[in-house]
């Protein structure tokens, strides 16, 4: 029999996503299935990723878990979920075969590390590229291959879609243990090439509720969320996945549009309401019809998630014109040169006519910073051991 190996250890990347047909609603708590499928674009992790490192090893004499450099408790009962389907999924896969010349025990303890390259506080879906990084990095630690949506949802319900790039969709299932509720891309990320994406920061507040807790409520509550999981869905989600492949933005827009703003509909049908949209949120959206009525089609289109921070999609030959309208509209409060990240933008000069229609108000310092990005590849592997963010010891390393 091959020796088990002392110290095993893993490091992965994973990308947030945004929904463009929201979450929101479970049928099942504990297993985290949903009322509705829901499709979600993956953004690039050049600008937002998770990166966590797993390690395991004979020494190791408890779980261990650290979160932006912070050691937190490993009883949380959703890693725990998430690490026991990955080892099931590991037993599951050494009984079907005796070739494993090196396996990993299963009972060894685990060292996990895990860090944003964005602030968790900007309110940005931190929870989905965490746990999918997770299921990540534990997968390839145990050697599981294949479907890991399954596990990734155990974590958090949006953390099962950034298990693939590009563009994805979360099926609902129909079978009580959740074994066909699983998250599928529908086009790779290089399928759109000219989609851009702008994340407006406006607050680093937490949010009021969370969305677990928020959708509970809706679900007990709000009739209009039943009629939205029912009736109109299961109609938009055929219609969003046609103007993907067809790259319609005219239509891709305006679904993402009517969508986002369905799902904060339902918050309010909620009772007692919920308030995640802020007067800034709803400024923004102004702005962006404005925009749109301007050039007589949609050019931008915006979704928000439980907070008010606002995702606007647009191609690439509107990103110029449209960020120097936010920066008029909400002009930076200091340090002007963090305003815009990510991606470069091109300078734009705005006619005098869009300037009158669109550019109506200015609110200073509203908008904390812009971040630009674009679609991007599901969780990737880092080859080079100095990527660890555990040392040999399976303590963090310190970061210069
Ligand atoms: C509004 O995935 O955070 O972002 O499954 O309870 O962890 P849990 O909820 P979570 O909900 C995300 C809700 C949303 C919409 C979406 O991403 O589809």
């Amino acid at each position: 029999m091959a020796e088990e190996r002392a110290l095993a250890m893993v490091t992965c990347t994973a990308p947030v996503n945004i929904a463009v047909i929201k979450y929101w609603g479970k049928r099942d708590n504990d297993l985290i299935l949903p009322i509705n499928s829901s499709l979600s674009v993956t953004l690039h992790q050049d600008q937002l990723k998770t990166t966590t490192t797993a390690a395991a090893s004979r020494d190791f004499t408890e779980d261990r878990l650290w979160l932006n450099g912070e050691e937190v408790d490993v009883g949380h009962p959703r890693l725990q979920s998430c690490l026991r389907e990955v080892r099931r999924l590991a037993r599951k896969r050494r009984g079907g075969s005796a070739e494993d010349s090196a396996p990993l025990s299963l009972s060894y303890k685990i060292h996990v590390a895990s860090e944003n390259n964005f602030p968790t506080a900007a309110g940005l879906a931190s929870s989905a590229a965490g746990y999918a990084c997770l299921v990540s990095a534990l997968a390839r630690l145990y050697g599981v291959e294949g479907e890991l949506s399954e596990a990734a949802r155990r974590g958090s319900g949006s953390a099962c879609r950034s298990m693939a790039g590009g563009f994805v969709r979360w099926q609902r299932g129909e079978r009580p243990d959740g074994s066909d509720s699983l998250a599928q891309q529908v086009a790779p990320e290089t399928h759109w090439p000219e989609l851009r994406v702008l994340v407006l920061v406006v607050s680093g507040e937490k949010k009021q509720v969370s969305s677990t807790a928020g959708m509970q409520t809706s679900v007990a509550t709000s009739p209009l969320l039943k009629h939205r999981a029912e009736v109109v869905v299961p109609e938009r989600l055929e219609r969003m996945t046609r103007s993907i492949r067809e790259r319609d933005f005219e239509a891709f827009g305006q679904l993402t549009m009517q969508d986002s703003n369905q799902f904060h509909a339902t918050c309010l049908d909620t009772f007692p309401p919920i308030f995640y949209l802020n007067d800034l949120s709803r400024r923004i959206i102004a702005l962006a019809h404005r925009f749109n009525a301007h050039h007589a089609c949609t050019k931008v289109a915006y979704t928000f998630d439980a907070g008010p921070n606002a995702v606007i999609f647009l191609l690439a030959d509107t990103v110029a014109e449209f960020v120097e309208v936010v920066r008029r509209s909400f002009p930076p409060a200091a340090n002007g040169d963090q305003f815009l990240r990510g991606l470069p933008v091109g300078s734009a000069s705005l006619p005098q006519e869009l300037l009158a229609a669109v550019v109506t108000e200015s609110v200073p310092g509203a908008v904390q910073y812009i971040l630009h990005t674009k679609p991007g590849p599901g969780p990737q592997l880092l080859d080079d051991p100095s990527q660890h963010l555990l040392g040999a010891d399976g303590l963090p390393r310190c970061r210069a």
